[in-house]
């Protein structure tokens, strides 16, 4: 279900935590354990809400609450692009027009060979960097324009 270093990792989330508010590491139980299966099941969350000594059903609610968490499969690489105001004016449109075609998807889709899979996002704060990419919710990706997309795309699908 989980590896002994992953939860060795939710263990450590839970003691920043005091003693019977073990719940409050959901959050980061659940990010976790989706950098390590790729997206949360319903046997995962029930494993965390049993793990956390909380009610199912409210592991649900924040992993279905949050675009950061995936509640079904998704590719090897999950790109989700800011489409939020300052990125619009920054050329988001453009680069989700561009990516669309170059990976024959649209957003919530994943290439047949599950290598991609395309999200729209919210402003990840970096307004400035605009269009922002983010790679699998942690490697951000700014100024992405068609060159840089292209480079990007080759890298990732060697
Ligand atoms: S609007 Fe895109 S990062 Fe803020």
């Amino acid at each position: 279900m989980i590896s002994d270093k992953g939860l060795r990792e939710i263990d450590r989330a839970v003691a920043k935590y005091p003693a019977g508010r073990q719940k409050s590491a959901v959050m980061a139980a659940l990010a976790i354990a989706q950098c390590e299966q790729g997206w949360l099941s319903p046997e995962l969350m029930q494993f965390i809400a049993n793990h956390l000594k909380m009610p199912a059903i409210a592991v649900q609610e924040i992993a279905t609450f949050y675009t950061m968490y995936e509640t079904a499969p998704v590719g090897q690489y999950k790109i989700t692009l800011c489409t939020n105001l300052s990125c619009q004016l920054g050329g988001a449109e453009e680069a989700a027009k561009y990516l669309k075609q170059k990976l024959g998807i649209n957003f919530g889709e994943t290439t047949p060979d599950g290598k991609f899979t395309l999200k729209k996002g919210e402003c990840f704060g970096a307004c400035g960097d605009a269009p922002v990419m983010l790679l699998n919710n942690h490697q951000m990706q700014s100024f992405m324009n068609r060159e840089k997309i292209d480079q990007w795309l080759e890298e990732l699908s060697k």
